[in-house]
């Protein structure tokens, strides 16, 4: 891996490899976590045009525990407020000459196209409505920890879908592996395309049909930012497609809730789901670390 760009140009077998690898950075227990050797003399440049918790904060974690020096840059405290180009932004970091830049960006094709231009791998960690292939690589891992196998496994995912890199680099992972993907929300934001995305992927715009005998259900959340206008009656939403406690009866007995987060309580998900015991949500955000740890070992240690 010369960097990490999205799920959908890696193979079954290298995604395979990730998740093994960081089933042995996860935390043992109560055990405190002691700093490796593996990056010693590297450093990771994480660079955020939008804003994150768990991403920005997980990949620092990560690169610190595996013995790396990590600056975090965010848009805002930086030069790109005095009005500092992306390119321009990347070529003064890149003299600065770090082992690999982690960024994400609002425009969907950032990374790639600094992938292009620059002789330092790139991580995407989200960009615009395209891919975040680091969550997907947690969310599998955290499904992973409480299945045996993804085959075969109902996976809905619902809410904002066409505006989510988080679905989109789950269905390219999920269906590399044989889960069956049921797409469903407001069909302003489940548009019938994106079931082109992969093969097999169905959509509905029932949420009780998406549910019923899922063995996982993943939230996704309303991303007003990137909705121009209006996409559905904003009071109506968690009537029709809020996760409810009600609901879960419909899923398999054993179904784990999931959201990447931020969750927005009382609009696409209730706090009784969320701090349930069905509920993996804070598991993703625990495997969010051992993942990066991975990815950011694979790419620095060819
Ligand atoms: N899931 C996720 O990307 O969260 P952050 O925006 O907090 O990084």
């Amino acid at each position: 891996m010369a960097g990490l760009l999205g799920i959908e140009e890696l193979s079954r077998e290298e995604i395979q490899a990730i998740l093994d690898r960081a089933k042995d950075f996860q935390p043992v227990q109560d055990q405190t976590f002691k700093r490796l050797d593996i990056l010693r003399g590297k450093m990771i440049v994480n660079l955020f045009y939008e804003a994150s918790t768990r991403t920005r904060t997980s990949f620092e974690i990560a690169a610190k525990r595996l013995g790396a020096d990590a600056i975090s840059i965010t848009a805002a405290g930086s030069s790109v407020a005095k009005g500092e180009s992306l390119v321009d932004t990347l070529n003064t970091l890149a003299a600065m000459r770090p082992s690999a830049i982690v960024i994400r960006h609002w425009a969907s094709g950032a990374p790639h196209f600094l992938a292009r231009h620059l002789p330092i791998p790139i991580i995407n960690a989200g960009d615009g409505t395209h891919e975040h292939p680091t969550q997907a690589l947690l969310d599998a891992r955290t499904i992973l920890d409480c299945r045996e196998t993804l085959e075969g496994l109902r996976v809905a995912i619902i809410g904002d879908v066409v505006h989510s890199r988080v679905a989109r680099s789950n269905i390219h992972l999920l269906s590399k592996f044989g889960a069956r993907i049921v797409l469903c929300g407001p069909a302003s934001l489940v548009p019938p395309e994106l079931a082109a995305i992969a093969p097999g992927v169905e959509i509905t715009y029932d949420m009780r049909e998406a549910i019923r005998d899922a063995d996982v259900i993943m939230m996704l959340r309303v991303q007003l930012e990137r909705q121009h206008e209006a996409a559905f009656p904003a009071g109506e939403y968690f009537q029709f497609y809020g996760l409810r406690l009600e609901h879960l009866e419909l899923a398999r007995p054993n179904a784990i809730v999931m959201h990447p987060g931020p969750i927005n309580r009382g609009r696409e998900i209730s706090s009784e789901v969320a701090d349930s015991q069905r509920s993996v949500i804070l598991n993703q955000v625990e495997n969010g670390v051992a993942v990066r740890m991975a990815v950011l070992e694979r790419i620095l240690c060819q």
